[in-house]
């Protein structure tokens, strides 16, 4: 088990985070835990649950019950387990799961000690990580939660081997928002590793350095007040995707368009040079990541992307790539240009976006 300092708390990432609960408990200064955890991964929640000599409860989860009758579900497991402020709620499951147990235990009595279980690679490398909870509303991504930090974070790498092949490559996404952001070092060795089976990959490796660049910058920022912002790269295109395609596009691949999405708007504003721009996308094309999006209306996503939580007075703001490790966030951009680069996201990449 490796452990990294995380913004407060330690990440423990490992393949059999059974041997972290313990440490976990005691750090918590909780007498007794309870595990919530997605059904989906049972067997591995299962596991915890013994190690932590806790109440077990599974909840059927996925981005359509990411909703507050879910939360109202799990508020009444914690009430009906006598869960109390002493009690540290593990939450276990991918980024739908660690996000609405999350925000259950931090509404719960208000606010109990609480430990995601990561079991995905989108939860391991983001959703776990940096405090946020919440849950959708009003068919806009995470509309509801709260920033609240865990007591320690889990990232149980035993689980990979038995995610599918496309759940590997939707939790890339992630990962190589987080290599933009980071810069030529991280980006360059997934361009390495891209040609390689996703089974045979070094997940450690690539989930930790992941993980270390989301901590540096939650460190700097942890209630999302400026710098933070670069975390949502992709994300302003990537969720009103997700909300107008209703959840059929699930969040990596909407993430992917995103990255594209957002690179092209560098292309426009200047900035962000062609070269980069065709790097980052024949790199999400290699790992087999969507590029394009057709049949969703240019005129919903521009609302849903209003109703994102950065704009501001109805006044769209991105997050834009100026080159691979530099990123900027609250970045204006008009319809006409946002209406472009919508138009051309519908379209395979052209010869010039590839590398
Ligand atoms: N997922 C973006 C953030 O945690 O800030």
């Amino acid at each position: 088990m490796i452990a990294i300092e995380g913004p407060g708390y330690p990440i423990l990432v490992g393949d059999d985070p059974a041997v972290a609960v313990r440490d976990v408990l005691a750090r918590s200064g909780a007498q007794r835990a309870i595990v919530l955890a997605d059904r989906n991964v049972a067997g591995r929640a299962k596991l915890l649950a013994r190690a932590a000599e806790a109440p077990l409860v599974l909840f059927k989860l996925g981005e359509r019950r990411k909703t507050l009758r879910t939360v109202a579900r799990a508020l009444e497991v914690l009430l009906h387990g006598g869960a109390d402020r002493r009690t540290l709620v593990f939450g276990a499951g991918g980024g739908v799961a660690t996000d609405l147990f999350g925000f259950a235990a931090s509404i719960y009595m208000r606010g109990v000690p609480f430990a995601p279980v990561a079991t995905s690679v989108v939860a391991m490398a983001d959703a776990s990580i940096g405090g946020k909870t919440g849950v959708d509303f009003a068919a806009r991504k995470n509309l509801a939660g709260t920033f609240r930090d865990p007591v320690a974070v889990l990232c149980d790498l035993g689980a990979i081997e038995t995610l599918r092949r496309a759940q590997l490559r939707e939790g890339l996404a992630e990962i190589v928002k987080a290599a933009v952001i980071a810069g030529e070092e991280p980006f360059g060795r997934l361009e390495a590793l891209a040609a390689t089976p996703l089974r045979a990959w070094p997940w450690d490796e690539v989930i930790r350095a992941a993980v270390e660049t989301k901590c540096a910058i939650v460190a700097g920022d942890r209630l999302e007040a400026g710098r933070r912002e670069v975390l949502n790269l992709g994300h302003t295109f990537g969720h009103a995707i997700e909300s107008v395609a209703k959840f059929e596009i699930p969040h990596g691949s909407a993430v992917a368009i995103g990255l594209r999405a957002a690179g092209l708007l560098g292309l426009e504003q200047g900035g962000f040079a062609a070269a980069d721009h065709a790097r980052v996308v024949t790199l999400l094309q290699a790992i087999g990541l969507p590029v394009r999006v057709r049949g969703l209306r240019r005129r919903a996503l521009l609302n849903a992307m209003r109703g994102d939580k950065k704009a501001r007075d109805g006044r769209l703001r991105f997050v834009v790539p100026s080159a691979i490790g530099n990123v900027r966030f609250g970045v204006d951009a008009s319809d006409e240009t946002v209406e472009r680069v919508l138009d051309a996201v519908a379209k395979p990449p052209g010869d010039g976006e590839r590398s």
